[in-house]
């Protein structure tokens, strides 16, 4: 057995948590509390467990029971479908002359509302069956003790904490090896200051070797991708262009830039603004758009080439030999860019 297994299956069996499900090992009872406990906290499982098991004891009781007791015996639970699946698959296994929940994988992923993780938890809790649970405890577990750099939330990282979870899985005690994941990352290895002095781990934990616990497991923020409109200017004098200097702060901060906007105008509102402020123009065109794709922001970029007869001044005119050598204009405004150099 490996060294993390042994610690945890020895720490489990000193430390464990003395909770009403773990009174038993039948698959019904088993299955009843893992499905309480997707949603709900440990302590407010507790009761309407013992409540839900003493009206409905077996398989049986459930697949008969009225929905509206049934519902009854949920309420505050919540996510009310939960229980509709339960009752389900209850339903199913009796129509098959079953009188309790199956011992494969295969079969039990079959069933209304049980899928890898709720299968997991069935054949190594209530069966003893080296297969493995994953769940948040396991991802931080696991993701300190090797800082496992992949991010939790692609679908694709499954697969590496599985690997490294079979590579431990036990053939006998799965049952405590996989509750131990549960109770040492609610009492120990907790998201924040975990106490990783008490922890049987801490001389195989990678992320408490370089003090990075919290770093793990990794998880990216979901920064929803604002979008922005905005117009884009060539004012044109002579061979010059006029460009500015971006705020020191902020995207593409103190780099320059073509003048541009947020609002959207129409060329006829712009040439009417440059008529209010006195500035003759000679021709004014309509450019082209762009799209560019910051890290957390969109541009959908319009332009518009405006050629003046006199030069603003709160502008830096540059030519393209200037562009070319002295100023470098950000990717983002490459269409205009190439706009310019190209005329
Ligand atoms: N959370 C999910 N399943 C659990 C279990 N069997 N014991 C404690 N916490 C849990
Ligand atoms: Fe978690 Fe600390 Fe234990 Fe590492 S040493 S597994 S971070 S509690």
């Amino acid at each position: 057995m490996k060294e993390v297994t042994e610690k945890l299956i020895t720490w489990y069996q000193q430390n464990k948590r003395d909770l009403p499900w773990r009174h038993t090992k039948n698959p019904y009872n088993i299955w009843i509390s893992e499905i309480m406990l997707q949603q709900t906290r440990v302590e407010a499982v507790k009761e309407y467990y013992k409540r839900f098991i003493s009206r409905l004891p077996t398989l049986e009781d459930l697949a008969t029971i009225e929905e509206d007791e049934l519902l009854k015996l949920w309420e505050g639970l919540g996510y009310y479908s939960r229980v509709r699946n339960m009752q389900k698959t209850a339903k199913l296994l009796i129509e098959k002359g079953k009188n309790n929940l199956p011992n494969t994988k295969a079969e039990l992923l079959s069933l209304p509302g049980i899928g890898s993780y709720t299968a997991g938890a069935i054949l190594s809790i209530a069966f003893d069956i080296p297969e493995v649970a994953i769940d948040g405890n396991v991802y931080r577990v696991l993701g300190r003790i090797y800082k496992i750099e992949e991010d939790i939330s692609k679908n694709s990282t499954y697969k590496i904490y599985e690997e490294k979870l079979r590579k431990l899985l036990p053939k006998q005690n799965t049952s405590d090896f996989t509750q131990s994941f549960m109770d040492l990352g609610s009492s120990i290895c907790t998201p924040k200051s975990p106490k990783c002095e008490e922890c049987p781990l801490n001389k195989n934990c990678q992320a408490k070797k370089t003090n990075t616990q919290e770093n793990y497991p990794v998880k990216e923020k979901k920064v929803k991708q604002q979008t922005e409109e905005r117009i884009v200017f060539l004012l044109i004098y002579k061979n010059k262009v006029a460009i500015q200097k971006r705020e020191d702060t902020g995207l593409l901060a103190s780099m320059y830039e073509f003048p541009n906007t947020k609002e959207s105008f129409s060329l006829i509102d712009i040439e009417n603004e440059l008529i209010e402020k006195k500035i003759p123009l000679l021709s004014s065109m309509e450019i082209g758009e762009a799209k560019h794709v910051f890290s957390h922001k969109i541009w959908y970029m319009k332009g518009y080439l405006i050629e003046v007869k006199k030069p603003l001044e709160k502008y830096i005119w540059v030519t393209k030999e200037e562009l070319q050598n002295k100023y470098s204009i950000p990717t983002a405004f490459a269409h205009f860019l190439d706009f310019f150099m190209n005329r």
